[in-house]
């Protein structure tokens, strides 16, 4: 069994990797940190909790993370995720009590409490990670792994070189990445391999039920801007990987690495560079990278998950 902490930038395929989360049966979610990312951190928040609230888990703690990254204003992705973060649908308001205790404070005191069990799941900026370090140092000492979809060792999507998740904070993400904390990072390589086709979209189209509903009417956007960009008809479920990979890590292929992230240059900025494979290794500790998925694994995992909704 797994004992999470989930921080996420709730845009749409962190809306759908929540929902499939949720029903893991090796997973449970001790708390959740809305963090700003893919929109600003007031609609995270509200979409992370009106997700629960769609889902029937409102018992579930939910805290605001951070507001922006530690330098510079924070980049939003309006033109994926829309206005909202949620494809300006308005689901149903979460009636769940706002949690006032500060974050980074509850999920250090709960990691500590869990001595090394806990994991934190990241599906956004490495921020709420960081403000914790920042706080209490001594977090890494209590965390078993940090899993995070973010990254790139190819091209990026953000910019022709940074993955979004790392380039809205690049300092926080090395601040991770230098921490000693173990990673496991699910960049672009095996996201942009994670995906729904249309026929996949069709099966799920088909389950006629309330998640089907809530994809179809979310969706329409982020294919029409993952056309554009990809050039293909596919939903790209860059959020789903790190659960997935939980919950089953025979699905994916991993290499070992050191993981740099590039916070001077202006052209690179943000991306993450890797010494795979090459003759003059970096120093410090590894990560674990996945780098290839079986697709076809992949998609009967969520749907066997959605198919229940
Ligand atoms: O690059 C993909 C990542 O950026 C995903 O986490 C998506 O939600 C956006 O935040
Ligand atoms: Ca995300």
């Amino acid at each position: 069994m797994h004992t999470i902490w989930l921080s996420l930038d709730t845009g749409i395929d962190d809306c759908f990797a929540l929902l499939l989360l949720l029903k893991e049966k090796d997973i449970k979610i001790d708390g959740i940190i809305a963090t700003y990312g893919n929109v600003e951190l007031e609609k995270t928040f509200k979409n992370t909790r009106d997700v629960l609230h769609f889902a029937g888990y409102d018992d579930i703690k939910v805290y605001k993370g951070s507001a922006s990254p530690l330098v510079d204003k924070p980049c939003y992705g309006y033109d994926c995720h829309g206005k909202n973060g949620v494809n300006n649908i308005k689901l149903v308001s979460s009636t769940a009590p706002i949690e006032n205790e500060n974050a980074f404070d509850a999920f250090y005191n709960r990691a500590k409490e869990l001595n090394g069990q806990m994991e934190l799941v990241m599906l956004g900026p490495s921020s709420d990670f960081a403000n914790t370090y920042f706080r209490h140092p001594d977090i890494v000492k209590y965390l078993k792994r940090v899993v995070l979809m973010g990254g790139s060792f190819s091209g990026g999507n953000r910019t022709s070189q940074a993955e979004f998740n790392i380039y809205a904070d690049p300092i926080s993400s090395e601040i991770l990445f230098e921490s000693g904390v173990d990673i496991v990072m699910a960049p672009l390589d095996v996201t942009l391999k994670s995906y729904f086709d249309l026929d996949d979209i069709k099966t799920l189209s088909s389950f006629d039920n309330k998640l089907s509903h809530l994809f179809e009417k979310m969706s329409v956007n982020i294919m029409k801007f993952y056309y554009k960009n990809s050039g293909y008809h596919r939903f790209f479920f860059h959020d789903a990987c790190p659960i997935v990979y939980l919950s089953d890590e025979s699905i994916f292929k991993s290499i070992k690495c050191h993981v740099k992230i590039e916070t001077k240059s202006k052209l690179a900025y943000g991306k993450t560079i890797s010494d795979y494979d090459c003759d003059i290794p970096y120093e410090g500790k590894e990560v674990t990278a996945l780098i290839d998925v079986d697709r076809q694994k992949f998609v009967k995992h969520c749907f066997d998950i959605y198919k229940t909704y």
